[in-house]
């Protein structure tokens, strides 16, 4: 029954895809994405492989953090279309059988929702309570700021009231009061209502800030209880009205911390967490084109519920975060891939996407991207990727990952037509600008990374065991190759197993790697070439790789019917 597993626990071998609708199509040339431009693309998705379209925030909002600032939840901003126009853009990407999850950003609100206006006009205004207010001066927060170019303090006084409301992001960002429960049902409704426009799940924005008391005041959290059992409220309301549905959760902590928001040994919190550890030693592995930290974080990895499920990604749409490295290690990073000061961020990232990053280098680009689909979890891409875009360093901030998706080599990068003066943010300009990477020059090239990425997704499909399963990392003898085994045992008996190897490093070398339960004599497929090998006795296989290279093997046992 593997197909019926797949398919309901979908989010298991899921190609994600992260898009923010201004920057992605512009169907009225007014120089603004939006929902019917995202709609009219909806075919290159699905051409693409994407099964889960992730919609950065539509909603009404005050223009201070690119729409993670939200003035309305239960409305879209006009700016990107009508109400209509994205039902009609969920309806279409379903009918190409896609799921559609959105940005769920609820551990504040702008300064100009109506909630916290009502709550700022008065100390007894029934909406006070909805944010976390003090009366007595602030100590010195500098240290907890996430923004420390602009902020210097999580609390902000109000000279209406006299008050400081906490915010952990921006001071226009103030953090709702997740202890009252009216909040709590406020926020229980947004879910539903976006559920019954037929949304699949959220994309859960900043989750520890979430459901943590920081800042209210002790009596005010009587009753709340262990902040988990809000999560755990939260999802088990969603599985009520619909069980497929699932929360994505953004919840950058080392793993010992992270785990818990899988929600224990029933695995009834999140259903997905990005995995940000993997992330930042991935990077570091690159930068010293070895496996090792990549090799460790697996080994490390907490074994989860088989319901739940890491997301793997390379890059997202923020910075580029190495806040989990040593100051040495972020600095070895930094040093191979960002060592121009303006490429750095809060001083713990880069705002660079991964082909700059990498020299445009096409076998250590494939090679990465390769490993992403390969890791054990799900895929998540951020728009663009899959063509190579590079990052515009004129544009300030974190915006500079977030330009125009690059469509065609003509104006505007066939995003709108509208005057350049108009767009929503600049195009890339130079080796990285529409010129060279657009989608349509490579959706006609085999040999591009469009093509690669489109094999990738299929080939990701095709072997479950790669989101169901179990993995090991295997031991050889050298250091810059990654290779990792992944199986599932399906509900009828059928055994995966997929052999992953990966070279960080530019030399060619050769692994023998021994594969558990393996006889000798077993045919091993490479899903990427002709390449055709066989074990020795006792499970032994040695695999050639070239600089950069990477092999998907299959262990093709008799049964197994899969096309080779
Ligand atoms: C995380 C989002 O990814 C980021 O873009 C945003 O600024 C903060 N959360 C605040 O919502």
């Amino acid at each position: 029954m593997r197909t019926t597993e797949t398919s309901d626990l979908w989010w298991k071998t899921a190609v994600i895809y992260c898009l923010d609708v201004k920057t992605f199509m512009d169907g009225d040339d007014n120089g603004i994405g939006d929902f019917d431009g995202v709609a009219s693309r909806i075919d290159y998705l699905n051409e693409l492989g994407v099964t889960c379209l992730w919609l950065m925030p539509f909603y009404p909002n005050g223009g201070r953090d690119d729409g993670y600032d939200i003035t309305d939840f239960y409305a879209v901003d006009p700016a990107l279309g009508s109400f209509g126009d994205l039902v009609e853009l969920v309806r279409t990407a379903k009918d190409r059988g896609m799921r559609v999850i959105a940005d769920l950003v609820v551990n504040h609100t702008s300064d100009r929702h109506p909630w916290f206006r009502a709550s700022r006009s008065s100390t007894t205004n029934p909406y006070r309570d909805f944010y976390v207010w003090r009366d007595t001066e602030p100590p010195d927060t500098s240290d907890q700021v996430v923004f420390p170019d602009q902020e210097d303090s999580i609390w902000q006084l109000d000279e209406k009231t006299g008050e400081w409301y906490l915010h952990n992001f921006y001071r226009q960002q103030p953090d709702l009061n997740i202890a009252n429960p009216k909040v709590q049902d406020e926020i229980a409704k947004i879910i539903g209502f976006w559920m019954e426009l037929g949304l699949d799940g959220f994309r859960v924005d900043a989750v520890p800030f979430l459901i943590e008391t920081k800042g209210i005041r002790k009596a005010d959290t009587q009753g709340y209880g262990d902040p988990h059992e809000h999560l755990r409220a939260l999802k088990a309301f969603m599985s009520r009205r619909r069980g497929d549905t699932i929360l994505l959760g953004e919840v950058n902590l080392p793993y010992k911390d992270q785990v818990a928001f899988f929600g224990g040994t029933d695995g009834d919190e999140l259903t997905m967490m990005f995995d940000f550890p993997l992330m930042q030693q991935l990077y570091l592995s690159l930068a010293r084109r070895d496996a090792g930290p990549v090799a460790d974080c697996l080994r490390k990895r907490p074994v989860i519920q088989p319901h739940t499920q890491y997301a793997n990604f390379v890059r997202n749409h923020d910075e580029l975060t190495l806040d989990k490295l040593t100051d040495e290690e972020r600095q070895e990073v930094f040093d191979a891939f960002g060592p121009e000061p303006e490429m750095q961020l809060y001083g713990r990232g880069l705002r660079r996407r991964l082909p700059p990053m990498l020299n445009g280098d096409p076998r250590r680009l494939k090679m990465v991207y390769s490993l992403l689909f390969a890791l054990p979890g799900t895929p998540a891409l951020f728009y663009g990727e899959e063509i190579g875009m590079g990052e515009n360093l004129e544009v300030p901030g974190r915006m500079a990952v977030r330009t125009p998706m690059q469509w065609t080599s003509g104006k505007n990068a066939g995003f709108s037509r509208t005057q350049p003066s108009r767009l929503v943010a600049p195009i890339v300009e130079g080796p990285y600008g529409p010129a060279h990477i657009n989608a349509a020059s490579q959706r006609k090239d085999p040999e591009s990374l469009l093509s690669f990425i489109t094999l990738l997704a299929g080939r990701y499909r095709e072997c479950p065991e790669l989101g169901m399963g179990r993995y090991e990392v295997l031991d050889h003898d050298a250091p810059s190759v990654l290779v990792h085994r992944c199986t599932w045992e399906q509900l009828d008996g059928d055994v995966a197993s997929t052999v992953l190897v990966h070279n960080l490093g530019p030399e060619a070398t050769e692994i023998t790697v021994t594969l558990e339960g393996v006889d000798g004599g077993t045919d091993i497929v490479d899903l990427f070439s002709d390449l055709e090998l066989s074990t020795e006795s006792r499970g032994r296989l040695t695999v050639p790789v070239e600089g950069y290279g990477h092999h998907w093997l299959r262990i093709h046992g008799p049964n197994d019917r899969r096309l080779r």
